[in-house]
């Protein structure tokens, strides 16, 4: 394995980690991963019930044909599959529903290790999802674990999504949060949860640059990356 330094950012869901993951990727010159985006992409292209069923051949044939590029840029991380620009397809809410089921699919787990642990190249790389500092990068330089209110992160997510034009309610996005945080934290295999040398960032009442800049901070303090 190589050890260009990896910096964990696990959080559960709207709480502001692909936005601060890209932010910081770009202000270290880091690689990133978005693995919220290959549980979707996967979730989103596995024929129903094939997670659940403990369909190998369909997962295996899903995963080992994936080609997927994140391109951290100054509007926010774009996710490229196949070379086709994908982050509004895989957006939504239903999408993020079927990752959280295919998440919950030790198969799916198994098959997207290797890839998310490719991502680790030189000068280093931002990791951003559930498990990056509890399973995927056990030994990364630094492990941060965002936090936010529940109503500040269906908040902020209501706001993104009205400006995408997606017609919900705040109150509808709100009860998908709060399932989607249990069907996280409940599973039995790496379910959402803090390392035990994770840094706990609560970020309700931060902006994107304030938690940008404590995240560099605590990079600095253990000299990973130089920032611009
Ligand atoms: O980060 P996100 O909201 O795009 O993730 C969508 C779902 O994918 C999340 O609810 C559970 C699953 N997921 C996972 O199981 N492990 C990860 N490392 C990232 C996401």
């Amino acid at each position: 394995m190589n050890d260009a330094p990896v910096i964990a950012v696990d959080g559960p869901g709207s709480v502001g980690k692909s936005t601060l993951s890209c932010e910081l990727a770009r202000r270290l010159r880091f690689h990133l991963l978005v693995s919220g985006a290959l549980y979707r992409i996967v979730g989103a292209r596995l024929p129903p019930d094939a997670a659940s069923a403990a369909d190998a051949a369909a997962i295996a044939s899903v995963v080992s044909a994936l080609d997927v590029r994140f391109v951290a840029t100054a509007d926010g991380v774009e996710i490229e599959c196949h070379g086709r620009r994908v982050t509004a397809e895989i957006g939504g809410e239903e999408t993020a529903a079927a990752a959280a089921r295919a998440g919950e699919s030790p198969l799916v787990r198994a098959a997207l290790l290797a890839m998310q642990r490719a991502c680790r190249k030189p000068p280093g790389l931002v990791a951003d999802g559930r498990d990056m500092g509890t399973v995927v990068f056990c030994d990364a330089a630094l492990k941060v674990f965002l936090t936010a209110e529940r109503n500040e992160r269906a908040r902020r997510r209501y706001k993104q999504l009205r400006e995408r034009g997606v017609d919900v309610t705040l109150q509808g996005i709100a009860e998908e949060l709060a399932r989607r945080d249990q069907r996280d934290r409940g599973r039995a295999l790496a379910p959402l949860r803090a390392a035990d040398d994770a840094v706990i960032l609560d970020t309700t009442n931060l902006s994107v640059a304030q938690a940008v800049s404590e995240i560099v901070a605590l990079a600095a303090q253990r000299n990973i990356g130089t920032s611009e």
